[in-house]
């Protein structure tokens, strides 16, 4: 597999980071996942449009042109070539001798890689994935798309000694977003609910085309905090993400939901999701 850092071609195993980095040391950077469907990237401008924003947030500044990151992650595309997968980009605030400060003028540092896999199908999809709920951990500006994870850490660990998915996080008793994904409900009239843009959430790249294709459907959309019992109660629910593109919920701690299969409303949008895509 061939990575890109700091203006290099090379392959992972010879690329390396120095141990200064702020990323390593502080978890001072910003990172997008943009899918990958036969080659093409997925909804990549407004990734690099959120990147910019977070970058802009904690005064990183942004060491490429949208047309120039659009280039390499082509290029890295081309040079793996992938087809069906994710490619991550992380920016730090640069290398300097541990401090909460850092120097004036330091230089970003740029990696970015691949990962092979299949996107459009997977394990979780054809009975759904399961969901079980956790308090939500994380800081107070879950906007910027910070690599400070360990929250989303530990939230995936507890999902996995559960056996399941994902995880939905939960701050005074709704719900925020999942672990990795926006989480979204379908109400038993037939809205679909998913919480509104704040510091709280994560603005989703994929929950934005999404809620254009709901618009396009003249299905209604409400954007409201939803509380765990609600979820539990709805006719269906999904979350939505890079890696995960359109995915149904059909159990949330252990409590089936809907008919606990795949809801017809999430398998169409899944659908039409993919296919606007392209
Ligand atoms: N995660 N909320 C959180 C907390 C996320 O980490 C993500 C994406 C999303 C969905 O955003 P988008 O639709 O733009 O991918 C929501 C990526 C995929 C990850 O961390 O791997």
């Amino acid at each position: 597999r061939i990575v890109y850092v700091n203006g290099a071609f090379l392959p992972i195993e010879t690329a390396s980071i120095p141990v200064m980095d702020r990323g390593f040391l502080f978890g001072d950077g910003i990172y997008e996942v943009t899918a990958v469907l036969d080659g093409h990237l997925i909804d990549n401008e407004p990734h690099l449009a959120r990147l910019e924003r977070s970058l802009g947030e904690i005064d990183i500044p942004n060491p490429h042109s949208r047309e120039a990151w659009t280039e390499i992650q082509q290029a890295l595309v081309a040079r793996n070539n992938l087809s069906e997968g994710l490619i991550y980009l992380e920016v730090t605030r640069g290398v300097a001798e541990r401090d909460f400060l850092s120097p004036a003028g330091l230089t970003p540092t740029v990696v970015m890689f691949t990962q092979a896999k299949s996107v459009r199908t997977s394990a979780a999809l054809a009975k759904g994935a399961a969901v079980i709920t956790v308090p939500d951990l994380r800081w107070a500006r879950r906007d910027i798309k910070s690599t400070s994870l360990l929250a989303q850490v530990l939230a995936k660990r507890a999902a996995a000694a559960a056996g399941v998915n994902e995880a939905w996080m939960v701050e005074d008793g709704t719900v925020t977003e999942g672990a990795s994904s926006t989480a979204f409900i379908v109400t038993k009239a037939g809205e679909i609910v998913s919480r509104p843009l704040s510091h709280a959430v994560l603005p989703g790249v994929t929950r934005r085309a999404v809620l254009r294709l709901v618009a396009e459907k003249g299905l209604t959309f409400v954007e409201r905090p939803f509380t765990v019992e609600e979820a539990l109660a709805a006719e269906e629910a999904f979350f939505t993400s890079a890696s995960s593109l359109v995915m149904p919920v059909t159990s949330i701690d252990g409590r089936p939901i809907g008919g606990g299969s795949p809801g017809p409303l999430t398998r169409e949008l899944r659908q039409l999701y993919i296919e606007a895509a392209l």
